[in-house]
């Protein structure tokens, strides 16, 4: 089921088709506010109430022209500007291919260049978000690239990959900003952990990798990028065990998946952070989400036929 799920996110046929149907546009309302950047700033005002923060994310990867790269570009600094207007404690997080990685990586440096600059006005992280294996490599060599002018560039590394341990340690001595997650593409045995159980052993493992440098005073920012709470659970006791405070790890989680737990994780004192996703280019992304958690098929069916 999950590797069909990603065949169809992969699918351009069906990304053509499903998101006119009204019937799937209300399915993907359970992970996402709705399509307007407004819905994603109204909610985010919501979470600050709530003391958790927020990352955004426009929906959309791989543009097939340069306007498209630049379009997102403009649209994401100007949201860098609403978010400070309105003292949101919101940072952005990026697909590479949005901004025009698969044409001209310059010009995809460039806008990031541009965005953590503006961010960074405002004090916030810029996040280059972690796709498929066909960019690892050139992802995490943009990211150095990035980082060496802009201290405000994070990254996101997958905890599936057999390599994203030697990344970890190539990225330690630029002081990054590394959101850890399990990963959400199908990536063959060669490259990939492809069992639940080697997944979880390995982003323990990271994990504990980047506390270490923490604790042995590194000026690393760890976002631990998962809903998974038995493994936070780990990572929090291991930090404590280090001597670490509460706040030398943050956690994110996505809008719409154990909401419960990110606001109990925030009421007992951890930074918590929501990435709220909108935009009208939402197909590949939510069939990812469903990916993840088959049984979600089900409720999506039982929302659409309800
Ligand atoms: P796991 O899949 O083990 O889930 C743990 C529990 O969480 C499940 O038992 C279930 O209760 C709940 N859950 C998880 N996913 C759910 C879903 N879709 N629907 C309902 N419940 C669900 N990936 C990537 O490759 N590149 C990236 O840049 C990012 N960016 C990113 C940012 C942030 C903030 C998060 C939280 C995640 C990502 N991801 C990502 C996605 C990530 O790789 C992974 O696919 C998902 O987080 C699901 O895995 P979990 O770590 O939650 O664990």
């Amino acid at each position: 089921m999950r590797r069909l799920l990603l065949w169809m996110a992969r699918s351009a046929w069906l990304r053509e088709r499903i998101p006119h149907l009204p019937l799937a546009r209300r399915a993907v309302r359970r992970f996402m506010p709705g399509e307007a950047p407004e819905a994603a700033l109204a909610q985010a005002e919501a979470f600050r109430g709530q003391h958790i923060g927020s990352l955004f994310t426009r929906l959309g990867e791989n543009v097939g022209r340069l306007e498209e790269a630049d379009a997102t570009a403009q649209h994401y600094l100007g949201l860098l500007d609403d978010i400070a207007a309105r003292g949101i404690p919101g940072e952005l997080s990026v697909k590479l291919t949005q901004l025009g990685f698969d044409i001209d990586e310059e010009c995809t440096l460039s806008h990031m260049g541009r965005l953590a600059e503006r961010a960074a006005q405002h004090g916030g992280v810029v996040w280059l978000d972690m796709e498929s294996s066909a960019y690892t490599e050139r992802a995490v060599a943009l990211y150095e690239r990035l980082k060496a002018q802009h201290a405000n560039a994070g990254i996101c590394l997958q905890a599936y990959l057999r390599r994203t341990a030697a990344d970890v340690q190539r990225l330690l001595p630029l002081d990054p900003a590394i959101r850890l997650v399990k990963g959400a593409y199908d990536e063959p045995a060669a490259i990939a952990y492809r069992s639940r159980r080697e997944v979880d052993a390995n982003y323990a493992a990271l994990a504990i990798a980047l506390l270490g440098a923490r604790a042995a005073g590194r000026a690393v920012r760890i976002a631990i990028g998962t809903h998974d709470v038995t493994l936070i659970e780990q990572i929090a006791a291991h930090a404590d065990a280090l001597g670490l405070s509460q706040q030398a790890f943050e956690i994110q989680m996505l809008y719409g998946i154990r909401m419960d737990q990110q606001r109990r994780l925030a009421t007992a004192g951890y930074q918590v952070r929501d990435l709220i996703a909108y935009g009208p280019a939402w197909y590949p992304w939510y069939m990812r989400r469903l990916a993840e958690r088959p049984a979600n098929v089900i409720f999506a069916l039982r929302q659409i036929v309800g």
